[in-house]
């Protein structure tokens, strides 16, 4: 187990290096593999309320390992002592398995780097309604919470972080809020970004002195000098904006979806795109140290994803983080649409997929017959060019160009070659006055890249534009600015770049586990005039959305545990979209959305303060988890700070009190149980209703639920048998708990089965 935590890393050469060195005993190995690093120890439970008693114990650890406690302080970057108790530092591989041994050592693992999870500036998208719903009114829109975001920092000067209207900062904060470049605490935070840090130590450690803040257009200070982190605190908790807009889309209201909120921004991403996890966990020390309500990282590590995920660095912060009530929200990632990519899958954190709602804007393209095709993913806001021949080539060449053969006119092609060619870009020096690009789709929206119209479609409406073309004596065409259709129904669907399920960690524990809009946000950037708004795309925009709705809750539900708000959301999400469409998911082929698309569904803040029942978990369920995921008592005994013995027989991680039931192994039969609280009225009877998979047969039991006044929490246990006969894939249904439909407490089923007893 030591060996193996010491080894958990990215970099596949250094685990080499690593095995040779032991392993061989080869000088040069040796000497390689002795190169420092930079480590994370864990201790577990810290074992002193006084701060500073429990970093001096982490000297007294380091330095006898170091020979002494100056060589302690130069090696050590950080010290937690908020969330857990540990520290990073810079050390040998054999040290690091020194420390790894030492009787207080839970475990090391070397230090990593992860990623925001953005796709790609200049998305697009329509405004979600900015009517208030009841929620938003019930909390005064969040304005005793406090949301901390951890990312690429703030654009303090943001229209979006105005303070109007604002009552005192809550008086249990104790954060800070620093000045540094660019960034003056005195006029930058107020009663809205009530807080502002940034986190470096570990990466300048790493650069060893060589990182350059101004040569990487970066700033020492809280200062946001990439977007993301302005975008998704603003997504979070942005204040009442009028008339904001994009190049002339998306004019609307924005605001985050806690609108009165108040910001606590953690930098921890530098560059765009190292976010270094020694700096990621201080700054979760800290967050739960200053009083934050929720914590937003829309960030990961990259898949294929390391072994050992319950025990990451970051999974760990997030484990403490929630054991104090926090609740930890995190972007799936974006690598969907293949199946088992999904980040950030241990059961304590809420995991984000993104949706899309792509088709709100079309540029027109009309052809000489009069058909109009609708082009998307650019956005043009010139003057209408009017019709113009339209030109395609079997092959296009460079002597085409050349040769004037697209001057004056619209260059229709397909791209279906990998080079770097920017053929739109060349067409336009070579005065074309229009370009219409075939390709597949994409989920993104950016501005035309040159001055000339550019509309971009898929294949099947290429296949048309050819058809005219290659039947038409002289085909033209136009191209009209962008539309933006505004308030149309939309069918929502889960976005080709949202991380799927199933979880390659513990495919029992479904992951994602809920969605939210994520595709064509429109949210701030930073800006001097604080008029800054882009477009973005990614599970880091769904993050925050979510991160804002959990806000809200903690201000409606302030005695739900981060599970009771997980299961809230989960239960109480849409498989439908406004327009009663069901969600689909994109990817290849098209098909309707599963849980392991977008979990319990698309977020509903309509719903999620009244669910009725929660499926709630606490530390023995989560404990019980690290039991089943095969963690032995002495590794959980000091991640929890204390002596623990899992129960015998091992629990079943297929019992974690989870909102969903996932099987991935069904051979015959299996019963399952699950817990319920009742936070809705007193007296409550609900009715179980089930949607079986196909070919299992589900049965609950009981399938009433009665709650007294002294009966808020109930048992049942839910039996599953396959018809099958064979190895199948998953199949998808649901439990649902209803009240006579005031509440309709669904949960996601996905069962495999397995047939396991071959006989030869
Ligand atoms: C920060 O702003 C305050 C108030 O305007 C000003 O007095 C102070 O000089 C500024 N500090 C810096 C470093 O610019
Ligand atoms: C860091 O830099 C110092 C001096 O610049 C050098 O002595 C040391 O070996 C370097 N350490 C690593 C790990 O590169
Ligand atoms: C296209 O529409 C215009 C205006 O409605 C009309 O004048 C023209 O005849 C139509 N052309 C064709 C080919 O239908
Ligand atoms: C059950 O919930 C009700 C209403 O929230 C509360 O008054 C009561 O004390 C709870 N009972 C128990 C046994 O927890």
């Amino acid at each position: 187990m030591e060996l193996s935590s010491l080894i958990v890393s990215n970099n596949r050469k250094h685990i080499l290096v690593v095995f040779i060195g032991l392993v061989c005993i080869s000088k040069i190995a040796l000497a390689s593999a002795e190169e420092s690093q930079i480590y994370t120890v864990h201790l577990g439970e810290r074992q002193h309320d006084d701060p500073n008693l429990v970093t001096d114990s982490h000297h007294e650890i380091l330095g006898s390992l170091l020979g002494s406690k100056e060589a302690s302080r130069e090696s050590m970057i950080y010290s937690y002592r908020h969330g857990f108790s540990g520290f990073s530092a810079q050390l040998t591989p054999s040290q690091a398995k020194e420390l790894s041994e030492h009787p207080h050592v839970v475990h090391v693992t070397r230090s990593k780097n992860m990623k925001l999870k953005t796709t790609r500036v200049s998305d697009y998208l329509g405004l979600s309604s900015t009517a208030p719903t009841g929620l938003l009114h019930e909390t005064d829109m969040g304005s005793e919470t406090i949301v901390g975001i951890l990312d690429s920092g703030i654009g303090p000067r943001s229209d979006s972080f105005n303070d109007k209207g604002l009552g005192p900062i809550p008086a249990r904060w104790k954060g800070q809020c620093m000045s540094g470049e660019g960034f003056n605490a005195s006029t930058d935070c107020n009663r809205k970004l009530i807080g502002a840090t940034y986190y470096a130590k570990g990466l300048l450690r790493k650069y060893n002195g060589t990182f350059n803040a101004a040569e990487k257009d970066e700033a020492m200070s809280p200062l946001d000098k990439v977007g993301h982190g302005t975008h998704c605190a603003s997504t979070a908790a942005g204040s009442f904006v009028q008339n904001v807009n994009f190049l002339g889309q998306g004019q609307g209201t924005a605001r985050g979806s806690a609108p009165r909120a108040r910001i606590a921004s953690y930098k921890v991403c530098w560059n765009n795109e190292e976010c270094f996890t020694p700096d990621i966990i201080k700054a979760m020390d800290h967050a739960i140290r200053d009083g934050v309500d929720v914590l937003s990282l829309s960030l990961g590590s990259e898949v294929p994803l390391d072994f050992e995920v319950d025990r990451s660095d970051f999974a760990i912060a997030a484990f403490h983080a929630v054991m104090k009530g926090i609740p930890v929200v995190s972007a799936g990632g974006n690598d969907g649409p293949h199946t088992q990519t999904v980040a950030n899958v241990a059961p304590w954190i809420i995991t984000v997929a993104a949706t899309t709602m792509d088709r709100d804007f079309f540029t027109p393209i009309t052809l000489g017959n009069n058909i109009t095709l609708l082009g998307q993913e650019t956005l043009y806001n010139g003057m209408e060019v009017g019709f113009a021949d339209l030109v395609y080539f079997d092959e296009l060449t460079t002597e085409d160009f050349e040769a004037g053969k697209v001057k004056g006119k619209i260059l229709f092609y397909f791209d279906t070659s990998n080079s770097d060619v920017d053929i739109a870009d060349i067409a336009e020096k070579k005065g074309a006055v229009g370009v219409i690009m075939a390709s597949q789709p994409t989920d993104t929206m950016g501005e035309t890249p040159g001055l000339i119209p550019t509309a971009y479609v898929d294949y099947e409406v290429g296949m048309d534009i050819l058809l005219y073309i290659q039947t038409t004596t002289a085909p033209i065409a136009k191209i009209s600015p962008t539309k933006t259709f505004v308030g149309r129904p939309v069918a929502s669907k889960v976005a080709r770049f949202s991380s799927r399920g199933p979880n390659s960690i513990s495919p029992a524990i479904l992951k994602p586990d809920i969605a939210a809009p994520g595709s064509g946000i429109l949210a701030a950037v930073p800006s001097e005039t604080g008029a800054g708004y882009e477009f973005m795309s990614g599970t880091s925009m769904a993050t925050p959305t979510v991160t804002g709705i959990v806000a809200l809750l903690r201000q409606k539900r302030p005695k739900w545990s981060p599970a009771a708000i997980r299961s809230a959301l989960v239960t109480t999400a849409l498989q439908t979209d406004p327009s009663g469409e069901p969600i689909v998911a994109e990817g290849s082929p098209r098909k309707l959305a599963d849980p392991f698309d977008y979990g319990g569904g698309l977020v509903n803040p309509v719903k999620v303060a009244d669910p009725g029942l929660v499926y709630d978990m606490g530390y023995d369920e989560y404990v019980h988890y690290l039991c089943s995921a095969g963690y032995d008592d002495r590794s959980i005994s000091k991640l929890l700070g204390k002596i623990y013995t899992c129960p015998s027989p091992t629990p079943s991680m297929l019992n974690v009190n989870l909102p969903s039931i996932t099987i991935p192994y069904l051979s015959e039969e299996i019963t399952i149980t699950r817990t319920v609280t009742n936070v809705g009225p007193v007296g409550s009877v609900y009715k179980a209703v089930i949607q079986e998979p196909q070919g299992i047969n589900v049965q609950v039991n009981p399938q009433t639920l009665v709650f007294g006044s002294n009966t808020n929490k109930t048992t049942f246990t839910v039996k599953f048998s396959t018809t099958h006969r064979v190895n199948t894939d998953y199949h998808f249904g649901s439990l649902t708990w209803t009240d006579n439909g005031a509440h309709n407490v669904r949960i996601p089923l996905s069962v495999r089965t397995r047939v396991l007893n071959f006989k030869l």
